[in-house]
């Protein structure tokens, strides 16, 4: 008897993808074009924000807004360390330092209070990831930023589609970077967005985004040529129409992906409420998750997941806390939050590809215990 496979994530490509990159791949425009444009248009629509940059991943859009924000050689950033790596590599690009914060055991999330705690003069910017979609608790970071004089970027890589206080997330703080990277979402094979409220923000990413050069205003010679300076380091961070044609594409299946994954995650909560060895994690009622992935705490998790491999079900701790890597500076001890929450949480697969089958098959296996 073959056993049933279940991934932990698997990409979600729309039908209409298929053609939509086949029609730009004969075109003669493949790199940034006109699909860019149309991608952002559409985002902007989706997620109700007013500004929006495509770029080619996530940590390019962070890396926009640690520049915009003016992070300098020297100067601080607090950031979460439940996140995936390249929520912070940015921060050293900058040649500035990472500030861990506490993690809240409940949801993995930032916890507001010990940000507040950790800031310095030094202090630049704060960062935020949605754990699993779920968004952070983003009344209490933004009164902290402004209080200091501070911007507020969110990692929303895992959180397409999520909404805070009635607000699509995107359109909450001074800048949101999303993922369109494979797994995620919204995919567009690999590539990010940075949403951002100011048009003066705009503007600068825009610029930063294609070497350095403001597209927007340059003018053309006589000859057709454009004359046109560079004032500040740019960056190749431009998105392909490749790449805009499967966002664009896939952008359509938002609705459907959302009330799926919220199906599963409903399924997984109320099954697993009562279930010996589990604690849910919890939901704030004013804000609704992407349900990118499911996490719950369980109790010797190593035996958790053998049992759940063995019955052909995939789990995964999906990230390290980041403190771990040597190259943000080694092993914190004073992030308590962060130690219990990392001890025992795991990741389960909510993603399109799951029949009702596969659901039930999870929840049964979790529920005969392990
Ligand atoms: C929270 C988070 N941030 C960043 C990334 C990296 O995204 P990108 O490859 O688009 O930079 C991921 C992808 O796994 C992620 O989950």
């Amino acid at each position: 008897m073959s056993v049933r496979k279940i991934a932990m994530f698997q990409p979600y490509i729309a039908d209409g993808a298929v053609d939509r990159v086949c029609e730009v791949l004969k075109s003669r425009w493949v790199g940034q074009g006109g699909l860019v444009d149309e991608l952002e248009k559409d985002v902007s629509k989706a997620l109700k924000i007013p500004y929006a940059v495509a770029v080619n991943a996530s940590s390019a859009a962070i890396r926009l807004a640690l520049t915009i924000c003016g992070v300098r050689p020297g100067d601080e950033v607090i950031t979460t360390p439940m996140t995936c790596t390249l929520t912070n590599h940015p921060i050293l690009e900058q040649f500035a330092r990472i500030v861990f914060a506490d993690v809240q055991y409940e949801t993995g999330n930032i916890d507001p209070v010990d940000v507040e705690r950790r800031i310095t003069p030094q202090t630049r910017a704060i960062m935020c990831t949605h754990w699993g979609g779920q968004p952070a608790d983003l009344h209490e970071l933004n009164e902290i930023a402004n209080r200091h004089g501070l911007s507020v970027i969110e990692d929303a890589s895992e959180a397409f589609g999520a909404t805070y206080r009635g607000a699509p997330i995107g359109a909450v703080s001074r800048f949101a970077a999303f993922s369109f990277q494979a797994i995620q979402i919204i995919s567009a094979g690999e590539g990010g967005l940075l949403a951002v409220r100011d048009e003066g923000a705009f503007r600068q990413a825009r610029t930063l985004r294609w070497y350095g050069i403001d597209r927007d205003n340059r003018k053309a010679n006589a000859l057709g040529y454009y004359d046109f300076d560079i004032t500040s380091v740019g960056f190749g961070y431009h998105l392909t129409n490749i790449a805009a044609a499967i966002g664009v594409e896939n952008l359509k299946t938002l609705d459907a992906q959302r009330a799926h994954r919220r199906g599963v995650v409903a399924k997984y909560r109320s099954s697993f409420a009562t279930a010996p060895g589990v604690t849910l994690l919890t939901e704030r009622p004013d804000r609704e998750s992407s349900n990118h992935f499911f996490t719950m705490h369980v109790e010797r998790r190593e035996d958790f997941c053998r049992k759940m491999k063995e019955a052909g079900i995939e789990t995964s701790i999906v990230h390290y806390r980041n403190d771990a890597y040597n190259v943000f500076g080694g092993l914190r001890s004073d992030l308590i939050g962060l130690e219990r929450f990392s001890r025992s949480y795991i990741g389960l697969p909510t993603h399109m590809h799951l029949g009702p089958d596969d659901v039930e098959h999870v929840v049964a296996t979790v529920r005969a215990g392990w």
